[in-house]
C-alpha cells in the first residue's frame, strides 16, 4: 500500500504522518517512512540543493528536473522494494508536489509535468493521497515558528520565502488536483487540533488496509 501526504507549508504533513506510522505500526504493520527531496541516498544531496537558499537563482526548469531526479531514484530504489515485501509506504509528497509547485507554483506547463512525471515514477502512482488542508496564512506562520525553533530558516527556506499569493495558488492548485482524481485523494482539514487530523488520517488509511 503506497500513501503520500501532500499539503502546503506549516499543514502538519510530517508530524501527523509520523503519527500514523507509529500507530500502524504498533498494530503489526511494517511500515517506511520517507520523504521528498531526499528519501535516497541521492536524494540527499539534491535535498541539499533544492532547498538551500542560496540556489534562489534555480531555474525552474532546473528545479524541476532535479526533483524529477530524486523521484526516479526514490521509487526505483526505495519505493519499489519495499512495496514489493509489502510495506506500508507512507511518502511525504511526491509527485502531485511537482505538479502544484513547479506547474501552479512557477508556471510549467502541467500537461508536460504530468508526462515528465509519469516516466520518473515508471507509473508508480499512490493508492491513497491524502491532502491536509489549510489557509496558507496560518501555514506560513506555523513553518516560520518551526523554522526559528529550530534554527534553520538560512538553511531551508526557499518556498517559505515565497509570497502569500504564491502558496494561495499552491494550496489552490492542490484542491484542483484533488477534485480531478476524487478516486485516489482524500482531503484533511489540517486546521484542526493534531490529534484531530492525525485520527482522520487514520480513519482513511485503515479503511484501506482493512476494507469492510
Ligand atoms: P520540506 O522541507 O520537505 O518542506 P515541507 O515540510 O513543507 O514538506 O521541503 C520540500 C519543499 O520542496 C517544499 O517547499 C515543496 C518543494 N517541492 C517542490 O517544489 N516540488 C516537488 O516535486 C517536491 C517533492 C517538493
Amino acid at each position: 500500500m503506497f500513501i503520500t501526504f501532500e499539503g502546503i507549508e506549516g499543514s502538519g504533513k510530517s508530524t501527523a504522518m509520523r503519527a500514523v506510522a507509529e500507530t500502524l505500526q504498533q498494530r503489526g504493520h511494517g511500515v517506511l517512512l520517507t520523504r521528498e527531496p531526499g528519501g535516497s541516498e541521492l536524494g540527499g544531496v539534491l535535498r541539499r540543493i533544492l532547498l538551500d537558499v542560496a540556489t534562489t537563482d534555480l531555474a525552474p526548469e532546473a528545479e524541476l528536473f532535479l526533483y524529477l531526479a530524486d523521484r526516479a531514484q526514490h521509487v526505483r530504489q526505495v519505493i519499489r522494494p519495499a512495496l514489493a515485501e509489502d510495506i506500508v509506504v507512507l511518502c511525504d509528497r511526491y509527485a502531485d508536489s511537482t505538479v502544484v509547485y513547479q506547474g501552479y507554483g512557477r508556471s510549467l506547463d502541467r500537461t508536460l509535468l504530468h508526462q515528465c512525471n509519469h516516466m520518473a515514477v515508471g507509473g508508480l502512482w499512490p493508492d491513497c493521497t491524502l491532502l491536509l488542508d489549510l489557509e496558507p496564512h496560518v501555514g506560513l506562520t506555523r513553518a516560520l515558528a518551526r523554522n526559528v525553533a529550530q534554527a534553520q530558516a538560512a538553511r531551508e527556506g526557499r518556498f517559505e520565502a515565497e509570497s502569500l499569493d504564491f502558496h494561495r495558488r499552491i494550496r489552490e492548485g492542490y484542491l484542483t488536483l484533488a477534485a480531478l482524481h476524487r478516486e485516489r485523494f482524500r482531503i484533511i482539514d489540517a486546521s484542526q487540533p493534531l490529534e484531530r487530523v492525525v485520527a482522520d488520517c487514520l480513519t482513511v488509511v485503515e479503511s484501506l488496509l482493512s476494507p469492510q
